[in-house]
């Protein structure tokens, strides 16, 4: 390994929500999706230069970042993108929001699969428009989540905009060939627009696997697809705001951009710096990074899966783990792990009450003490 992924960085500082949360306590914080890792030391580089600099007035994409985003896009899955296409945000929640307002009126119902990352539920809310929550289907033997076609089929008939996850938080699932190819022929067949929040897309967990973006399956489905894309996920810099929403179809991208007028604001130069840095300079230190999260995720597998009655989703991108509690007969598993030591997040946030979503991406130390105590409270020890 030429990177530490051994030492928390959030320890030095004193501005972390996930670890704010319990301070002063005895909880390990593994909930929100921040890695408890220092970003790639190549994107710090290039913020401590750019910062050397002293000018810090308003700022927009530079060549060289157009050419790191367009460069990344070809070489890590292959899409040609046209600098056109690109419409900086300062977040990808910002993005579901501006998404639901600029494709569809009050009447038009926005579709999204469930269990999802909040955002994805509240977005519609927001926005004046209905919300079609659609449940994936509980894995079975040798499963993992799947879409209900049938129900989707249906739903998708009165409903205008589809919010996907792709990889989906947060049980982990990558969407493959064929799963995208219905998906596609349903948006085509219902005229839906479809809104791929893609920003897990770098953490593919299964090696030799590629990531394919929505938008790349057709022309005609690039022309009804706004792709969310982000380095925050991958590159733990959540905290410096900078997201990215491509859009080819001039019209559609130009109802977006007049949503943003006058609440948007302009995207953190110093976003745009590390950015730059993540999609140019990356990729080893991701590379080591993807093999530490495999090692982590076997091992909660290792530790949870089967403890009295609990069950792991193992995903197949993303640094969360899915847990299903309901086996284990306990009420409120949220309370009952950080009553424990460990502070999840409650599955019932995300629309499925009796699970919880653990955050593994953080140093073996912390992960393997975290589990322990998880499997102490099971009685499993
Ligand atoms: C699917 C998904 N979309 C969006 C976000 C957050 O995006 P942002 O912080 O850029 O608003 C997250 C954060 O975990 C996420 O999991």
């Amino acid at each position: 390994m030429t990177y530490d992924f051994t030492t928390s960085a959030v320890h030095a500082v004193a501005d972390n929500i996930k670890w704010n949360k319990y301070a002063g306590r005895d909880v390990l914080p593994l909930w929100v999706a921040d890695m408890d890792f220092a970003t790639a030391p190549e994107i710090t580089a290039a913020l401590q230069q750019r910062v050397a600099r002293g000018s810090f007035g308003y700022s927009e994409p530079t060549a060289e970042l157009i050419a790191a985003i367009v460069g990344a896009a070809q070489r890590d899955y292959g899409w040609a993108l046209h600098p056109d296409w690109l419409v900086p945000l300062p977040g990808l929640v910002s993005g579901l929001n501006i998404a639901c307002r600029a494709t569809g009126g009050d009447a038009d119902a926005v579709l999204t699969a469930t269990p999802i990352y909040p955002p994805f539920m509240s977005a519609p809310a927001f926005s004046g428009r209905p919300l079609t929550k659609l449940p994936l289907l509980e894995p079975t033997e040798g499963e993992s989540w799947r879409w209900d076609w049938v129900a989707l089929e249906r739903e998708a008939a009165s409903a205008r905009t589809l919010l996907l996850c792709h990889p989906h938080n947060p049980v982990g699932r990558v969407w493959t060939a064929d799963e995208l190819a219905r998906l596609a022929a349903i948006a085509e067949r219902h005229d839906l627009t479809v809104v791929s929040d893609e920003i897990h897309c770098d953490l593919l967990l299964e090696p030799g696997t590629r990531h394919a973006p929505l938008a790349t399956l057709s022309p005609e489905l690039a022309a009804r697809t706004i792709t969310l894309m982000a380095p925050s996920k991958t590159y733990n810099i959540a905290g410096l705001g900078c997201a990215l929403a491509i859009i080819p179809d001039a019209t559609l991208r130009h109802a977006f951009q007049r949503t943003m007028r006058g609440i948007v604001p302009h995207v953190n130069l110093l976003g745009y710096t590390a950015a730059a840095a993540a999609y140019r300079d990356g990729a080893a230190w991701r590379a080591e990074l993807l093999a530490v999260l495999r090692q982590n995720r076997d091992a909660v597998i290792a530790a949870l899966d089967g403890a009295a009655g609990l069950r792991v989703t193992r995903p197949q991108a993303t640094y969360l783990a899915w847990i299903d509690c309901r086996g284990a007969g306990i009420a409120q598993p949220q309370h009952y792990f950080e009553a424990a030591g460990v502070g999840l997040s409650d599955g019932a946030d995300f629309g499925l009450p009796g699970f919880v979503r653990l955050n593994f991406g953080c140093p073996q130390a912390t992960l393997t003490e975290a589990l322990a105590r998880m499997r102490r409270a099971l009685g499993c020890a």
